[in-house]
C-alpha cells in the first residue's frame, strides 16, 4: 500500500511507535476488509495525530474529499518532479488540469480498436504456444507483457527495450506510490529510472524530428505535432515528462488488476461460467462490468493519499465532528468506500446492477486516472482470449517477493 507511515531511512523510532506502526501496517495489509469495516462504524474519520495521519473511510466522505482538491491535495510531486519532472499527479495547479485536458484530448476515443488490435495482438503471441496444462507465469508473461505493448506501439516507445521499459516503470511506480517509509535506495532507483527513460524520450523526439511530420501517428508523434499550435504548452521537456509519466500509469496497474480479476474469477465459478459465456458472445460491455465489479471486490489499490490544506471538520460517530488538521497526511480508503455498507447494497457479493458512482477503481475527481477508458479495454481484451480457453486453474497464489506488484502468478491453462 503507498506510502502511508513515514519515517525516514534509518530514522530511530520508539519502541511504543514502531509496535503500533507494525500493528497498524498489519491491519491495514492483510486484515484490510475486517480493518476498514471497524472503522467505519467506530471510528469513520481515524485522526492519528502523533503520526500525523488521517484516515477516511466512509463512502460520502471519501467521495468530497476527492472533489475537494483546493483542501486535499495530492503530495506526491516531489517523488515524481525527481523522477519524470512536473506531471499533472504531481500537484493540483490549474496549469496541470488544463495540460491534462489538451492530453486527453490526444488519447482519442477514436483509437479503441487500435487498442484491441495491440492488445490481441500480443495476447495471440503470449498464448500461442498453450497445450494441455502449460504453465504460465500470468505476471512475466502476460500482464506486464500486454501493457508494455501498447506502450511501445501506441505511446510510442522505440527506443528501449522491453527489460529496460519493464525495470523503469516498476521503480518509478515503487517510489512515487508504495515507497511507505521514504527508503533511500527505493527513491535512487526511481531517479535513477526517470533519468535514463528521459534520454530514451529525448533520443526519440531528436529522430522523430528529422523525419515527414507524418511518418507515424502515435501519442508522441501527436504531441510533436501539436508543438506547432500555440498556446498548448507542450515543449519538448513537457513531452518527455508526458510520455514518462504515461509510462509509469500503465504498467503495474494494468499487470496488478488482471491478477485481482483472475483470482476473484478462480474464487467464483457462477461468475467464471458467466464470463466464459459473454466472451464467447463478444459480449464486451458485459465483461467490462463484470471487471469492474471484481476491481471493486480486489481493488489494485486501497487507498489514495493527500496532504490536507487547512483543517478541514468531517462529521463522525453519533454526529460529533472530527477536525482532520491542517498538514496531515490523509489516507482516503477508496476500497473501504466501495464496500460501505450505507451506501453500496450488500458490499461484498458481486453484483452488476451497482450504479457507476459506485467504483473508485480508477479514482475520482480532478486525479481521475487519465487512462481509465484505455485500461478498461486492455483487461477486457487480455481476459478474453484466457476466457475462451477449455481450462484456467490457478497452480500458486500470487507472489510479491517482498515488493508492492505481483511478481509471478503461475496458472495451468489448457486449450
Ligand atoms: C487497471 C489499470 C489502472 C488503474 C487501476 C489505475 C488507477 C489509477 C488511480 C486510482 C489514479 C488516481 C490516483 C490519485 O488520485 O491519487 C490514477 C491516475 C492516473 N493514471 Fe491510472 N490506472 C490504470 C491504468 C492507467 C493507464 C493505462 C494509464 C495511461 C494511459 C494511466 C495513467 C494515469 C495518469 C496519468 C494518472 C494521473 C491523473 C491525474 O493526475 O490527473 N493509468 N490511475
Amino acid at each position: 500500500m503507498a506510502g502511508v507511515v513515514q519515517g525516514a531511512d534509518g530514522e530511530k523510532m520508539p519502541l511504543g511507535r514502531r509496535i503500533f506502526k507494525r500493528a497498524f501496517v498489519y491491519l491495514l495489509d492483510k486484515k484490510t476488509d475486517a480493518f476498514f469495516r471497524v472503522l467505519r462504524r467506530r471510528n469513520p474519520v481515524l485522526v492519528m495525530a502523533k503520526a500525523n495521519l488521517v484516515l477516511v473511510t466512509r463512502f460520502h466522505d471519501v467521495e468530497a474529499c476527492l472533489a475537494n482538491s483546493d483542501v486535499f491535495k495530492v503530495g506526491y510531486g516531489p517523488r515524481i518532479d525527481a523522477a519524470v519532472g512536473c506531471f499533472m499527479l504531481g500537484n493540483d495547479n490549474a496549469e496541470n488540469a488544463q495540460h491534462k485536458a489538451a492530453l486527453l484530448r490526444l488519447l482519442s476515443r477514436h483509437d479503441s480498436q487500435r487498442i484491441r488490435d495491440i492488445v490481441t495482438d500480443a495476447s495471440v503471441e503470449k498464448l500461442s504456444g498453450i497445450g494441455n496444462r502449460t504453465a504460465v507465469d500470468m505476471v512475466s508473461d502476460y500482464s506486464r507483457y500486454i501493457p508494455m505493448q501498447l506502450v511501445k506501439r501506441y505511446f510510442g516507445f522505440t527506443q528501449a527495450t522491453n527489460d529496460e521499459l519493464l525495470s523503469w516503470s516498476r521503480a518509478m511506480q515503487h517510489d512515487i506510490f508504495h515507497n511507505r517509509d521514504s527508503e533511500t535506495h527505493i527513491h535512487q532507483r526511481s531517479v535513477t529510472a526517470g533519468q535514463a527513460i528521459r534520454v530514451s524520450i529525448r533520443t526519440e523526439i531528436a529522430r522523430r524530428k528529422k523525419q515527414e511530420a507524418a511518418a507515424s501517428d502515435d501519442i508522441l508523434a501527436r504531441l510533436l505535432r501539436c508543438q506547432n499550435e500555440e498556446g498548448n504548452g507542450f515543449d519538448d521537456e513537457s513531452v518527455v515528462t508526458d510520455l514518462a509519466g504515461l509510462l509509469v500509469g500503465a504498467i503495474e496497474t494494468t499487470s496488478f488488476s488482471l491478477v485481482n480479476i483472475l483470482q476473484e474469477l478462480l474464487a467464483r465459478p457462477d461468475v467464471m461460467l458467466m464470463a466464459r459465456e459473454a466472451a464467447a458472445a463478444n459480449r464486451d460491455a458485459l465483461l467490462h462490468k463484470l471487471c469492474r465489479e471484481l476491481l471493486r471486490l480486489r481493488p489494485m489499490n486501497a487507498l489514495l493519499i493527500r496532504q490536507c490544506a487547512e483543517d478541514y471538520a468531517m462529521v463522525g460517530v453519533n454526529n460529533k465532528t472530527v477536525t482532520i488538521p491542517a498538514g496531515s497526511r490523509v489516507l482516503l480508503c477508496t476500497g473501504s468506500a466501495m464496500k460501505d455498507e450505507d451506501v453500496v447494497a450488500e458490499p461484498n457479493q458481486f453484483r452488476l446492477d451497482r450504479p457507476d458512482g459506485h467504483y473508485f477503481i480508477y479514482g475520482s475527481g480532478s486525479h481521475l486516472c487519465l487512462g481509465d477508458k484505455i485500461a478498461d479495454i486492455m483487461l477486457v481484451e487480455m481476459i478474453k482470449p484466457l476466457l475462451l480457453l477449455r481450462h484456467i486453474e490457478p497452480l500458486k497464489q500470487p507472489d510479491f517477493d517482498t515488493g508492492p506488484f505481483p511478481e509471478h502468478y503461475l496458472l495451468a491453462l489448457s486449450r
